[in-house]
């Protein structure tokens, strides 16, 4: 049975703290004659647009030896409605794994269910579990271990929230979380994670002492029917320099990108030193790689 990964939660916090580890060795290993991925390939479906995601598994699967595909919906008989199960069954007899970026988990979990390969999860309705690892390396990165330590999400309950909330437990951080109402997280999903996670009602309370603030898009993709609705709601949930002085005051800065300046996060603030987003970016390419590696050479 492969091993997949469409959640955080799919992985122990041992395994999850021994990819975020090797991420970062990856990371400072100059050596280009280091290429465990020979002869291997990475199917990768895309239904959705992306910069980071395609561009880092493509550029990791380069550098490490293999190769990675990029197949869109358009492009593809996915787009004509081929079974997900029949699509699993083919790439897994030619690809040695399949990362999907859709807009169904539930899909995902049927493409898992019928694939001898591992599959990952570049991106759901529900999960951004890729991205969490990235970001989990960064914050050691720059602040030592997470734990005990106190995040901040401001805006969305989306599945970047989700991962975060994965994360908390998994890594043994508190995460503060301030949405408008009609914009919460999983109730089952915040459940899950106990006393990791603290609602707060308003996004000062939510920064207050944090070690970490953190935001995303306040529209998501797919969801730009309710682009005017949102920014209605949202206006509240801005992340600016104000805000960011109810943090600590070495309290840093995150956002998966894109960024939309001026919306859920200033200019001053991305841009500015405690924002640490081009590591963020970054580290998707080592945490990817370490991922792969974990789920090709089971130990
Ligand atoms: N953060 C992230 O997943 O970026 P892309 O949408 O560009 O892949
Ligand atoms: N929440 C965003 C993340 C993009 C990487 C989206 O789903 O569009």
């Amino acid at each position: 049975m492969a091993r997949h990964f469409l959640k955080l939660s799919d992985l122990s916090a041992v395994e999850a703290r021994r990819i975020v580890a090797r991420a970062s060795e990856l990371k400072c290993q100059p050596d280009r004659s280091y290429r465990p991925f020979v002869g291997r390939s990475l199917a990768m479906i895309f239904t959705k647009n992306s910069t980071r995601t395609r561009v880092s598994f493509e550029a990791g699967m380069a550098r490490y030896g293999g190769h990675a595909l990029f197949l869109s919906a358009g492009n593809t008989q996915i787009g004509r409605d081929e079974p997900i199960a029949d699509t699993a069954r083919v790439l897994s007899r030619m690809c040695d794994a399949i990362m999907i970026r859709n807009d169904s988990q539930a899909d995902q979990s049927e493409l898992a269910a019928h694939s001898r390969v591992p599959v990952i999860n570049g991106l759901s309705d529900l999960h951004h579990p890729c991205q969490l690892l990235a970001d989990l390396q960064c914050w050691t990165e720059h602040a030592g271990d997470p734990a005990g330590k106190l995040a901040a999400w401001i805006g969305d309950g989306n599945n970047v929230c989700h991962s975060w909330i994965e994360a908390a437990a998994l890594f043994g951080f508190t995460l503060r979380i301030a949405t408008p109402r009609g914009f919460e997280p999983d109730a089952e999903l915040v459940r899950t994670a106990g006393t990791a996670i603290q609602i707060c009602a308003t996004p000062e309370a939510a920064v207050k002492g944090a070690d970490l603030v953190i935001t995303d898009t306040w529209t998501s993709m797919g969801q730009e029917a309710e682009t005017q609705r949102r920014l209605t709601a949202f206006k509240a949930y801005h992340v600016n320099e104000a805000l960011m002085a109810c943090a600590k005051p070495n309290a840093l800065f995150m956002h998966c990108l894109p960024a939309h300046r001026g919306e859920e996060v200033s200019a001053a603030v991305i841009d500015g030193p405690q924002s640490i987003v081009w590591d963020e970016a970054e580290n998707r390419l080592w945490a990817q790689m370490a991922l792969l590696e974990f789920l090709f050479f089971p130990s």
